[in-house]
């Protein structure tokens, strides 16, 4: 069943339904076949796309940039470097402006009231390509890769070990738990996910059928793990918490030991990259076999290009 997402942004998966998500999954496999087979489509010829950064990045940039470019739309980068965004102008009045001479915006940077602020004043649809709080872009390709890697999305239980509070950590509880992935955060106390969320993401849990858990032991939270993920112990704008972090995580890197305590020989890791390795994951698990994360990278182009094809 197809579904009219046009003109919707994307702030959180929370605003999304299993439904709608399948929708976008399921346009994300069929770009990615496309692209394989050499297809080359103009669909979003004659259209423009603002970029707005107040972080860095690779990945994300990258995928909207070439997905945009590549069907013909004109994408344009633009960093706080470059524009007020906030500084000598409100985000209320940029957002008035760019809607005015764009088909779509992608903001990343800290605060999740700027991606919100953006989508209510620019009338185009906006893009979160990841704040503080959540990073929905990126679960669609998380999804998408642990349907190639297993075939199915429902019942598969995915762990993330890390830190347990983070705009990663946040996302994935939404997606999986929107799309009937059983879901386990082993992380310290002190970075547990706020409660709140937990409530929601369990109550989004009982229509599809996810378990959704947080638990200070990794050892047995792995336990019958077919997805092992994790992502830095610092987010950018966090870089001084380094030190605390290292001592708080280090029980909980996904090493070998870890990826074997799942009891499973199918097991995969991911990753949303950049990843420090030796910290959060060995060099050996991610440039391993059972290392799915170059996939996932690559799918972030994918599911961006199946995110604007659905909305613009
Ligand atoms: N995963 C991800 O968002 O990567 P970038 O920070 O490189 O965009
Ligand atoms: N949690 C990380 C994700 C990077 C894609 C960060 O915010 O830096």
């Amino acid at each position: 069943m197809a579904f009219n997402l046009k003109g919707r942004s994307l702030l959180t998966l929370k605003d999304y339904s299993l439904e709608e998500i399948r929708f976008l999954l399921d346009i994300s496999h069929e770009v990615k076949r496309e692209r394989r087979a050499g297809v080359v489509e103009q669909r979003f010829h004659g259209k423009t796309l603002a970029l707005l950064f107040e972080k860095r990045s690779t990945r994300t940039r990258c995928a909207f940039e070439t997905a945009f470019g590549e069907e013909g739309g004109h994408p344009v980068f633009l960093s706080t470097a470059d524009i007020q965004l906030g500084a000598k102008e409100s985000v209320e009045d940029t957002a008035r402006v760019l809607g005015r001479m764009f088909d779509a915006i992608q903001f990343r940077g800290f605060k999740q009231e700027t991606v919100e602020i953006l989508a209510r004043y620019s009338g185009v649809p906006v893009y979160n390509g990841l704040t503080d709080l959540y990073h929905p872009t990126q679960v669609l390709a998380d999804l998408m890769t642990v349907e190639e890697a297993f075939g199915h999305l429902k019942g598969i239980k995915m762990v993330y070990a890390g830190d347990g509070r983070n705009n990663m950590a946040n996302s994935l509880m939404i997606g999986c738990a929107k799309m009937g992935v059983h879901y386990t955060i082993a992380a310290p106390r002190e970075l547990w996910p706020d409660e709140e969320l937990v409530r929601g993401c369990r109550t989004y849990g009982v229509q599809s059928g996810a378990e959704i858990q947080v638990s200070a032991d990794p050892a047995a939270a792995v336990k019958g793990a077919h997805v092992i993920y994790t992502d830095v112990w610092a987010s950018m704008g966090e870089e001084a918490k380094l030190q605390e972090r290292i001592r708080l995580l280090t029980p909980f890197q996904v090493n070998e030991t870890l990826m074997g305590q799942t009891g499973l020989a199918e097991t995969v890791f991911l990753h949303c990259l950049p990843a420090v390795k030796g910290q959060e994951v060995t060099a050996d698990v991610i440039d391993g076999p059972r290392s799915r994360a170059w996939d996932e990278a690559e799918n972030r182009k994918h599911t961006i290009k199946a995110v604007m094809l659905a909305t613009i």
